[in-house]
């Protein structure tokens, strides 16, 4: 695996692999990596003839009261997690490179960026279209794999690729699950185990959720009932929004289309800001 920290010498590989016609797979991350990036690592590998990861925990998508300073970090681990996995190039870069001081340029996309995640974390999406446009600028992959847990996320980029003509197949890879259902991330290391136990209701709530188009009904406040009444037994959980919209417009529905609606959540579990979603 060769481990790549500048611009120019991953813009330099990135062009060499599209000279000998070779397909790039890109997975970026903030690192940290757990199970679930291992997931997308596996989809890159089946999607393409070389797995571009980057590490970079980027400063423009964390708000100024967010975790930016204490987000998890561990490259040497995650070096460790992309060798074992097979990945070709690990891109780590320099934050002064990315954002040098005189940076000035920012991509927004603003419709999809709006609602849900957008109203209490308002720069999120910002940073990171931002981001993804130097790293797509950068890394010149065929194909990007993005986890679904950030259903949101992946609409956003989405459409900005679609807006700004990018020529790269955006992916959506399952949500991986720890065992009790609790979608993985790397800020389920700031639980403690009591947290870690309420947060699993999460999931369950969601599944509630799903009860309802299951059994027939699509009344989308009845979806919303469900997963709100779940959610209020456990006090440590302090629901942000839950919504259910399009998958791909994420504009509000009133009643569940069957394989095209989309239930999202945000929840703090005491100081901890959990997102989840399930398709319906
Ligand atoms: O999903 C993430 O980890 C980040 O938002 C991303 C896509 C790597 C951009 O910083």
């Amino acid at each position: 695996m060769q481990i790549l920290k500048s611009v120019k010498e991953m813009q330099e590989h990135a062009l060499e692999l599209r000279r000998e016609g070779k397909r790039v797979a890109f997975v970026p991350t903030m690192g940290y990596l757990h199970a679930g990036h291992e997931s997308l690592i596996e989809e890159a590998a089946r999607r393409g003839d070389s797995v571009v990861v980057s590490i970079f925990v980027n400063p423009t998508q964390f708000g100024p009261s967010e975790d930016f300073r204490t987000y998890p970090r561990d490259l040497d681990h995650d070096l460790a997690v992309c060798e074992r996995n097979g990945v070709d190039v690990a891109f780590v870069p320099a934050a002064d490179e990315m954002y040098p001081s005189d940076y000035s340029t920012f991509v927004e996309e603003e419709r999809l960026s709006a609602g849900m995640c957008g109203v209490s974390r308002p720069s999120m999406f910002r940073g990171v279209c931002t981001v993804l446009v130097q790293l797509f600028n950068i890394v010149f992959p065929d194909v990007a794999i993005f986890g679904q847990k950030d259903a949101q996320q992946v609409a956003v980029v989405r459409k900005m690729v679609r807006d700004l003509h990018f020529k790269v197949e955006v992916v959506a890879s399952p949500t991986m699950r720890e065992q009790d259902g609790l979608a993985m991330s790397s800020r389920n290391s700031y639980l403690n185990e009591f947290e870690r136990g309420d947060a699993a209701q999460i999931y369950q709530a969601l599944l509630k959720g799903k009860a309802v188009p299951d059994s027939g009904q699509l009344s989308a406040d009845r979806v919303l009932a469900e997963i709100m009444h779940h959610l209020r037994q456990y006090r440590r959980l302090r629901v942000i929004y839950v919504h259910v919209v399009d998958k791909d417009t994420l504009e509000p529905l009133r009643e569940v289309k069957p394989g095209k609606t989309l239930v999202a959540t945000a929840v703090w579990c005491d100081e901890v800001r959990l997102i989840d979603n399930i398709e319906l």
